[in-house]
């Protein structure tokens, strides 16, 4: 008999997350995670797909859809962009950042007739670009527009977009991937068609599923169309069909990963949306004086960041591999390196969900204090932490971990 290999059980290292996502999962979720499969045709389970979708219709903040994508944040963008447009329908994608022109890139593969807006970079979308543009093309039957841009740090205005997109007679589609749970978000108020998010953000669930939110107007659209969408998989209403109360099957449903969002629903809204909201502001705020301490310069303006992740302009002397090797081998962190444009020029470091802790932030600062001088620039010690701990005494924050 051959010899047999014996594998140990994996074991894999323990990491602080603060990149862009996935952030670390709350360990009820990981719990929940373990709990016995049931079939996905299993009543209980039925019951668990009815309750979760209340669940994350009070995270949408809204009384019409909500449910899963089995899949990561791109397969609820993929979803959307099959679903909500036919092929050869206009369709404008407002472009300011790297995951916006992923949104262009699946439109285009599905024949869709893309009008990208392209902004700049690092700057808030403006709305009366999308107006304008709007007044030469109003056969345009979807708009998209990002949320929460995680390559450049900024929020936008997608309340605003929703309604001038409605006025022209368009659907509006937004990617809220990683604003669920960390930013103000009303789904119902400002009258977004379709919303797809990930469960490795803000929620501090592990990757791999996408809620989404889905208007009424939506669906109609859906059922309605001429043609049927090219995907099977990702058709929203089939989706819809399996998580309503008809439970029609459609694909085994990753039942581990739906308790895990569960768990990570119950948990935000234990804490409640706007505490939670507010815990990422507070944060973000504290680890922006500890920046300023180390006279690091944030790109992006107050306005328009984001709190659950900072863009860092990286000094000329410091070299963004070797920062981020030295922060990941030093003190096992991880931090995002830039994308697209931003490439080799930033860093971001991410707070979201189960990451967003003081801890987090005054261990970071107190990495980039040590690391920071081994690139030859000098930093006065302490400053950092200091700065940090004050801004949070300002906030009314006096104990570091709940
Ligand atoms: C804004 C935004 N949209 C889409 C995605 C893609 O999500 P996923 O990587 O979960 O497919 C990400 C991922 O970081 C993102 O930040």
């Amino acid at each position: 008999m051959s010899k047999k290999n014996i594998y140990e059980p994996l074991d894999m290292p323990r990491r602080v997350i603060l990149g862009p996502g996935p952030s670390s999962a709350n360990p009820r979720v990981l719990r929940a995670m373990s709990l016995p499969i049931v079939g996905y045709l299993d009543p209980a389970f039925f019951d668990l797909l009815e309750k979760v979708s209340g669940m994350l219709n009070e995270i949408f903040l809204t009384n019409q859809m909500s449910f899963a994508v089995a899949g990561s944040g791109s397969a609820g963008m993929e979803a959307g962009l099959v679903s909500l447009a036919e092929p050869g329908d206009k369709v404008i994608i407002c472009s300011y950042g790297y995951f916006c022109e992923r949104q262009i890139i699946m439109a285009k593969r599905l024949g869709l007739n893309v009008i990208p807006i392209r902004t700049e970079w690092g700057k808030s979308f403006d709305p009366q670009v999308l107006l304008d543009t709007l007044k030469s093309h109003t056969d345009t039957k979807l708009v998209l527009g990002i949320h929460a841009e995680t390559s450049t740090g900024t929020i936008n205005p997608i309340k605003e977009m929703a309604k001038i997109s409605h006025d022209f007679g368009s659907l509006f589609m937004t990617d809220v991937v990683t604003s669920l749970a960390g930013s103000e978000l009303q789904f119902d108020e400002w009258e977004i068609d379709y919303a797809y998010s990930g469960s490795q953000k803000c929620l501090a669930a592990p990757p791999g599923i996408s809620p989404v939110a889905m208007s009424t107007k939506a669906l109609e659209y859906i059922r309605n169309r001429k043609t049927l969408p090219s995907s099977w998989y990702l058709d929203l209403s089939l989706i819809w069909d399996y998580w309503s109360e008809n439970h029609i099957a459609h694909h085994t449903a990753p039942v581990s990963m739906i308790y895990g969002l569960r768990e990570a629903a119950a948990l935000t809204l234990n804490e409640g949306l706007f505490e939670r909201w507010e815990r990422h502001k507070v944060n973000a705020s504290a680890l922006r004086a500890g920046l300023k301490a180390l006279n690091l310069d944030l790109p992006i303006s107050k306005s328009d960041r984001l709190d659950q992740l900072t863009v860092i302009n990286l000094p000329k002397d410091i070299d963004d591999v070797k920062l981020r090797s030295k922060i990941l081998e030093q003190y096992s962190i991880e931090v995002g390196r830039g994308l697209g444009d931003f490439a080799g020029k930033v860093i971001r470091i991410g707070l979201m969900g189960e990451s967003c802790y003081p801890p987090n932030v005054l261990y970071i600062l107190q990495a980039l204090e040590n690391i920071i001088p081994q690139f030859g620039i000098e930093i006065s010690e302490g400053n950092a932490v200091n700065a940090a701990s004050d801004e949070y005494s300002k906030n009314g924050i006096k104990k570091f971990y709940e």
